[in-house]
């Protein structure tokens, strides 16, 4: 039976992923026609592959852009049924009759995985190795599923996303900062608390080199929606101060938790989703590598 590393309560976090994936769709498709343009001169409609695929929004995305350009397979693979059903029916309603779509249920830390999965013009991983025991032994193996001359896409860090303004009226000033520094805290616990952990002293390119795979690079995309932003903007932004302040409520002071507290409370009058000064600004790094042909 397939199982994650890490402790976390993924189906928990369904419609949160959800959110934040109808959030960055516009984006995501950039994304998804960037990468789908670097395997689509082959003879063949590509087979895209998205692991640790979430609530889906890459995978529709890749879907979109597959089906603007002729068609071709996309295999959604994650460790968690509830998240792979409800991302393959959503990838489903948006893919069309030129596209194919399938699931995989999968531990991503599987030493077989290059036996279970099919092979693949492209592999996306997007914030899913890090939740991996050793990135570099998942890497190698992910180059692995690769067809001749296919792209591994990893989509790993970027700049920290920032939501709140300096000064909210309650509390320290630098909410957002020191969520970011205790975010940071707790994944240095996290990746020491999980069983098997081993380090990757290296950076992304640096370790799908590793992997044997060339002409790596990476490019990064900005998530920028300023305020004021709409409801379901606000909502995500409810999301991600649920889940920072969740993860890193050790680091936190005990006043710091008690502003966090008012905000989280729809009936407060400080509730975050209430202003409209909140907005989203992150950036997401994509890190590339070829498998030779
Ligand atoms: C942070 S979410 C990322 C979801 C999506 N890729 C995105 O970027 O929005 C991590 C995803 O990886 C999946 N996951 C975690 N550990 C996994 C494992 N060992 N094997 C396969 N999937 C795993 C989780 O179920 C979840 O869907």
């Amino acid at each position: 039976m397939a199982h994650t590393h890490d402790g976390i309560d993924w189906t928990e976090r369904l419609a949160g992923l959800r959110r934040a994936d109808e959030r960055d769709a516009e984006p995501n498709l950039r994304t998804a026609e960037r990468l789908v343009d670097l395997v689509s001169s082959g003879g063949s409609p590509p087979v895209v592959m998205d692991i640790g695929s979430g609530a889906g929004g890459m995978s529709i995305a890749f879907a979109t852009a597959l089906a603007a350009r002729g068609g071709g397979r996309v295999v959604l693979a994650d460790a968690v049924d509830v998240l792979l059903s409800a991302a393959v029916e959503s990838t489903r309603a948006a893919a069309g009759d030129s596209v194919q779509v399938e699931s995989v249920h999968i531990d991503a830390a599987d030493e077989n995985l290059p036996d279970v999965l099919p092979a693949a013009d492209l592999v996306w991983a997007s914030r899913v190795v890090h939740h991996l025991p050793d990135q570099q032994k998942a890497i190698d193996r992910l180059a692995q599923v690769l067809a001749p001359g296919g792209w591994l896409a990893l989509s790993e860090g970027g700049l920290a996303t920032r939501c709140l303004p300096w000064d909210l009226g309650i509390g320290e000033p630098g909410l957002g900062s020191r969520l970011t520094a205790a975010g940071d805290a707790w994944f240095v616990q996290m990746r020491a608390e999980m069983p098997g952990s081993v380090s990757l002293p290296v950076g992304w390119t640096s370790a799908l080199a590793a992997a044997g795979l060339v002409d790596t690079t990476s490019f990064s995309f900005l998530i920028d929606l300023p305020a004021p932003v709409p409801e379901k903007v606000r909502l995500s932004v409810v999301d991600w101060l649920a889940w920072m302040s969740g993860v890193g409520e050790d680091a936190l002071s005990e006043s710091d938790r008690q502003v966090v507290q008012r905000l989280l409370d729809p009936d407060d009058e400080a509730y975050v989703a209430r202003r409209d000064d909140v907005f989203v600004l992150g950036a997401s790094t994509v890190h590339l590598g070829r498998r030779d042909a």
